[in-house]
């Protein structure tokens, strides 16, 4: 059985870009597939972060997969931290990434072109993305367009250890980019993301659905109520592909075509769909919620197991390194 990983930073609550982009995807390959998914908090404090509510936002972001259709009991969810092993080979890797390499990613130039003094973590982000990957020897990795060029990168690292060390040992993952179109925020303008606030949560209230939908941009060319319109050029009419019927979607672009509804009309079809899409995901966010005991037992049980994964890998790739055993002490079971 092919083994799938795949990494999300603790930004909070899930938005429909991510759930659409990427967490659908994993979704539906827990059923076929041997899956890891983990919540990477240090990648997450390579950028400006608040330590209060660090803590929060992990929790949070793993109430939302969950309540999204992560199943434990299918899928090996935790906390990239709890697996001290990803910040170890994270740092046997730096010794066989090319610089010149982190120095070219197109996500590193656009993070460092906005600091003044720049982390080193920042560069070396894709080498614990590639710890994250190889550590379980993973074979898929579905993640967004975004990611492609890190990932070609991870099987870089891969080649480049297994030729260091003469072993056949970390297969080279494949990136397994969703359908899905780039999901566009609210704005009308950038990538969906909730630092820029232009999102809609996948645990939000139909009100706050609401709230933010009537304010998003359409098509610019309706400037009144009686312009007509292009749904092709409006960010909403791709989003009512995903959370409408066919019946309702053919008719909006009608409506929109002839100015016989207004943007408002429209939006208020889509918060509907948005609404009731999300309704069951909403009941099982908030029973998360009222139960933290549980949402922290699921993640300790899934770094338990991703522990024993990782100290079997571990323990090969020392091998192959030449590097010495540690003595075992009386009485360990280790
Ligand atoms: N860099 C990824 C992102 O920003 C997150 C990530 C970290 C990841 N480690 C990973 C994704 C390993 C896939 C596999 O989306």
């Amino acid at each position: 059985m092919p083994r799938v990983f795949s990494g999300i930073q603790p930004s909070g609550e899930l938005h429909i870009g991510n759930y659409l982009g990427a967490v659908r995807n994993w979704i539906d390959l827990q059923d076929k597939h041997e899956c890891l998914i983990s919540i990477v908090d240090y990648h997450s404090i390579t950028q400006d972060f608040d330590p209060s509510e660090l803590t929060t936002k992990t929790m949070d972001m793993a109430i939302s997969l969950l309540a999204a259709g992560i199943d434990p009991e299918k899928c090996t969810l935790f906390v990239q931290s709890h697996v001290p092993e990803h910040t170890e080979l994270s740092w046997i890797l730096t010794t066989v990434t090319p610089l010149g390499e982190l120095e070219r990613m197109t996500q590193f130039k656009d993070k460092s072109r906005r600091q003044e003094s720049i982390p080193a973590g920042l560069l070396n982000y894709p080498i614990l993305q590639a710890a994250d990957i190889l550590l379980y020897r993973a074979d898929l990795v579905p993640v967004g367009e975004d990611q492609v060029q890190h990932l070609e990168l991870v099987r870089e690292i891969a080649r480049k250890w297994n030729a260091r060390y003469k072993a056949d040992f970390f297969p080279e993952p494949k990136a397994m980019v969703g359908t899905a179109k780039r999901i566009v925020g609210l704005d009308g303008e950038t990538k969906m993301s909730k630092s820029l606030g232009n999102t809609i949560g996948i645990v939000d209230e139909p009100e706050r659905i609401w709230e933010q939908l009537k304010p998003a941009k359409t098509d610019p060319a309706r400037v009144t109520r009686n312009d007509p319109g292009d749904p092709e050029k409006c960010n909403l009419y791709t989003l009512h592909h995903y959370f409408s019927n066919e019946a309702t979607v053919n008719n909006v672009a009608d409506q929109c075509r002839n100015a016989g509804w207004g943007c408002l009309d429209c939006k208020k079809v889509l918060a509907q769909g948005i609404s009731s899409h999300l309704e069951p995901v909403r009941e099982r966010g908030a029973e998360l919620r009222a139960d933290p005991g549980r949402v922290a037992e699921i993640l300790r049980d899934g770094a338990k197991a991703a522990g024993r994964l990782a100290r079997e890998t571990m323990s090969e790739v020392r091998e192959h390194m030449g590097v010495m055993r540690a003595a075992r002490s009386q009485g360990s079971h280790t």
